[in-house]
């Protein structure tokens, strides 16, 4: 069968980097480390003014496009995932191929053009239809673009302000990938939630408490509908765990869960139980409550083994270095957490080729999907390729002054005139409305 798969990436962060400790704890009166150390997030990347969803896209499929030397001939679909989009007709993917035939001689006239939206899902679906489309062997041997945007900005004074972000990952899926093959048994965790939506306004409307128990409820359903289909997943199987990372604290949550689910009834298990006991099976207890407690000890036990913190620092951690210095990106955020695993293992001299990823996405209202993926050959030059870290340094670092006035340039609602902080060079910048409202769009040399 024809392996189907990631074969490159490209991400393009927003421009500008606000320091969560140094500047925006102070100003709301919380102790630094409720950001660093509870939610795990040390900083936010936001856009500049003349950047969007459809510049950072188009940024980040250009760079893509020009390091693997395609042609727009070369490209069968463009699927956009985004929660920031701004016109419910037009898709975002016809904006960013205009963006691309402004500097290619050809055109995407052939190519599918669509835009997906299951909240921070709608990414991973989008590779799906890629994947579906490639299988179907209707592809006439092109590839598909997957480009992943949002500026996941909230309402001043959210809760979840603090974990604001704004980026781009583009994705090159093909035949014989050279980054990664996905697994083409899937699981699902899907039902009609109300704990984080948009009822056709920018900023969303949270149940954030209730949000983390919907991620994780899903997840866990997700992760069990992947082992009925794919068998049960084995601690040692599985190299890295990318997840979607609203924030890192988030990922800290799921990820003891899911090593405590895939832990039981194993050697793990049995090894573990002179030092913390066996789990606790709901059978033995007279009560959901006193149920609910003893797992909760479990875990708490569980969280200071050994086991689990090596396990941890090895298949957990490395997937949320990126996260941690930029925030959350919707529909690109587990796609930054497959790279920036995938950098940590170069960095750390690994060899991944042959290796098994545990993906797990979510978005809300609800739906988590878990699948695995194969490390290819080429995963080393692919990752060596990507110039996020030298991105990350060159931001822009704003003060709590200029943090307000670039919520108000990105608020809709608000009309303002704030100077840009960068200069645009080699790039797609927003260039102003046109006749029908529509946005306009042009290339900096
Ligand atoms: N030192 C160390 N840790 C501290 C601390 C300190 N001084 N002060 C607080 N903390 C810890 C808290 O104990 C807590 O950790 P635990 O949950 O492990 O106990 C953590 O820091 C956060 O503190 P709070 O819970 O008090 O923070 P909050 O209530 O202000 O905000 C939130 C948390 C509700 C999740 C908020 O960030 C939010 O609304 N975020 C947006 C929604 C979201 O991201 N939900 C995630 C699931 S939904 C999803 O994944 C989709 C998506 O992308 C949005």
């Amino acid at each position: 069968m024809t392996k189907v798969g990631i074969d490159a990436v490209e991400i393009h962060t927003g421009k500008l980097k606000m320091d969560l400790a140094e500047v925006f704890a102070p100003e709301m009166g919380d102790d630094p480390e409720k950001y660093t150390k509870g939610l795990g997030l040390h900083a936010s990347s936001f856009p500049d003014v003349y950047e969007d969803i459809v510049t950072m896209g188009a940024n980040a499929a250009y760079k893509l496009m020009e390091r693997k030397g395609l042609t727009p001939e070369d490209i069968g679909r463009i699927d956009v995932a985004t929660e920031s989009a701004f016109d419910n007709s037009k898709p975002v993917s016809t904006y960013i191929a205009g963006c691309l035939e402004q500097v290619y001689d050809g055109d995407f006239h052939h190519a599918n053009k669509g835009e997906r939206k299951f909240a921070c899902v709608a990414g991973t679906q989008s590779i799906d239809d890629a994947y579906n489309w490639i299988r179907a062997g209707r592809h006439r041997g092109r590839a598909a673009l997957v480009i992943a945007t949002d500026t996941a900005l909230y309402a001043r004074g959210d809760p979840g302000e603090a974990t604001q972000g704004a980026g781009a990952v583009a994705m090159l899926i093909s035949e014989d990938p050279s980054l990664v093959t996905l697994s083409t048994e899937q699981g699902f965790g899907s039902a009609d939630e109300t704990d984080f939506l948009k009822p056709n306004q920018q900023f969303p409307s949270v149940d954030g408490k209730r949000s983390v128990q919907v991620y994780l409820a899903r997840m866990r359903e997700a992760l069990e509908d992947y082992e009925s289909v794919a068998g049960k997943v084995e601690l040692d199987d599985v190299n890295l765990a990318p997840f979607h990372t609203p924030f890192p604290g988030m990922v800290r949550k799921a990820a003891l869960l899911g090593f405590r689910h895939i832990i039981r009834d194993t050697d793990v298990e049995d090894e573990l139980e002179p030092e913390i006991g066996r789990q606790p099976r709901e059978a033995e207890f007279d009560s959901e409550e006193n149920y609910t407690e003893a797992i909760r000890a479990y875990m708490d036990d569980l969280k200071r083994t050994d086991a689990y913190q090596e396990w941890y620092a090895n298949t957990v951690d490395p997937t949320l270095y990126l996260a941690r210095h930029v925030g959350n990106w919707y529909t690109g955020s587990v796609h930054v957490a497959r790279v920036s695993g995938l950098i940590k293992a170069y960095e750390a001299g690994e060899d991944m080729t042959g290796e098994q990823l545990l993906v797990g996405s979510y978005g809300s209202g609800a739906q988590a999907e878990v699948h695995s993926e194969i490390v290819q050959e080429g995963w080393k030059e692919e990752i060596e390729a990507i110039d996020i870290l030298d991105h990350l340094d060159d931001r822009y670092e704003i003060s709590f002054d200029d943090y307000e006035h670039i919520h108000d340039v990105h608020n809709h609602e608000k009309d303002v005139d704030v100077e840009e902080f960068t200069v645009p060079q080699s790039e797609f910048v927003f260039d102003g409305w046109g006749r029908m409202d529509e946005r306009k769009y042009r290339f900096v040399e």
